[in-house]
């Protein structure tokens, strides 16, 4: 579900003619409906208001400054992977609080920041991780609230690269060997165990995997109760699906309606770190058609957007539609590439798109969520603007 739709043949976000953008401004930029954001992350709070979830907007998938001050103004926490992240949301507005902080690598500087700033949890992924956070929040005199990261070997269907509750994956802490971290959690002084953690992949469809580990964690969680662990939280990660092409991903009530009735009556609370689904349908990447290059028996449409604005389909062949800012009844069977000097370069691959001439626009659709975060300067080319459409108006975010 998303706000962008052809009127009169012409593509629209929300009321944002863009067209009319992509006259004004340099492309390729990426363009963000806000209504579409809002929609998806109201939907996600709606499906679970039975149980009032901490809602962690998860960073990594776009960090645009105005897109978290909007999520932070309308009650989001935030999911960090970095204490970069951490000082973007902080800049943001938002509230540390609310806020995760995951990932295999924290530094000591790293977890410095966030122990001043007051972060709500850290989602832990090794021993040594938490020993060294015991003794930075000691030397800091404070305590610091962790969820255990828990790898639970669980698979789901997804592109390989974004799995990662898979064992020999690196991340979290084996679901097999837990409890020996447990003892060591016991030792520490300044570190409180609050609860779980667990994120099993990106772009999942099903809810089956879910519903699997959570079973898997609320026996831990009963085991560590027993043990007087006073776990109070189950953090379910991101991964809801969206649709990019023909996937048929559950909803948020679909998924809901399996989570809550698992924890209902436990006295847990959830938290959530949904990335994709709230920006994945929300933003578009604007791009100009260079030139239209005929060779042997081939048609290239060769535009200035590269795999330096958007990776996606370069490292995990994914699929973005692509539609053209005006839409004519013609169309033709191209590959879609990009200027950089790589063969990977390519968006799409004897793909049927509507007719455009060379100065045209073309937009690929579903590239809010790891769009412009993964883009670079490559090829010494500059990163793509980013613009926010808000009812009838647009500007440069
Ligand atoms: N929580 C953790 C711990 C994560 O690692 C991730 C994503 C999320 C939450 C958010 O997942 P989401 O709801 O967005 O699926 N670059 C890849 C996706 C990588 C996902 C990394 N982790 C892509 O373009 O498909």
């Amino acid at each position: 579900m998303d706000y962008f739709h052809y009127q009169n043949d012409r593509l629209f976000a929300e009321e944002v003619d863009v067209l009319d953008a992509a006259r004004k401004i340099k492309t390729p930029f990426y363009l963000y409906s806000k209504r579409t954001i809002l929609h998806h992350f109201h939907q996600i709070q709606e499906a679970f208001q039975e149980v009032r979830p901490l809602i962690c907007f998860s960073v990594k998938s776009n960090s645009n400054h105005t897109l978290l001050n909007i999520l932070n103004r309308n009650g989001s926490g935030f999911d960090l992977v970095s204490g970069w992240e951490l000082k973007r949301v902080l800049r943001a507005g938002g509230d540390p609080r609310k806020t995760v902080f995951a990932g295999v690598g924290k530094t000591r500087e790293e977890m410095l920041w966030a122990l001043k700033a007051g972060i709500f949890m850290f989602n832990c992924e090794s021993v040594n991780e938490i020993l060294l956070l015991d003794r930075l929040a000691r030397d800091l005199d404070r305590y610091a609230d962790i969820a255990i990261r828990i790898n639970p070997d669980i698979v789901p269907k997804t592109h390989r690269h974004i799995i990662t509750g898979k064992k020999d994956t690196k991340f979290g802490i084996s679901v097999y060997e837990v409890k020996k971290v447990l003892k060591i959690v016991r030792d520490c002084t300044r570190i409180r165990l609050k609860g779980l953690h667990f994120h099993i992949g990106s772009q999942i469809t099903e809810t089956a995997p879910y519903i699997q580990t959570i079973h898997r964690m609320l026996k831990l969680i009963d085991e560590l109760r027993k043990a007087r662990f006073p776990v109070e939280y189950l953090n379910i990660g991101g991964g809801l699906g969206i649709i990019y092409n023909k996937e048929k991903p559950a909803t948020p009530a679909e998924f809901s309606a399996k989570v809550i009735p698992l924890i209902r009556g436990r006295d847990l609370k959830l938290i959530m770190e949904p990335g994709r689904y709230i920006v994945g349908n929300s933003g578009i990447l604007v791009t100009r058609v260079t030139y239209i290059k005929k060779s042997l028996n081939k048609i290239f449409v060769v535009v200035d957007a590269g795999m330096n604005s958007l990776i996606r389909p370069a490292l995990y062949e994914a699929y973005h539609d692509i539609w053209p800012l005006v839409r004519r009844k013609k169309t033709f069977t191209v590959d879609v590439v990009g200027p950089i000097c790589e063969t990977g370069d390519l968006f799409a691959k004897d793909r049927v798109i509507g007719r455009v001439e060379e100065n045209e626009y073309l937009a690929f659709k579903s590239a809010g969520a790891y769009g412009m975060v993964m883009a670079s300067t490559y090829n010494s080319r500059p990163l793509p603007g980013e613009v926010l459409a808000d009812g009838r108006r647009f500007k440069l975010i």
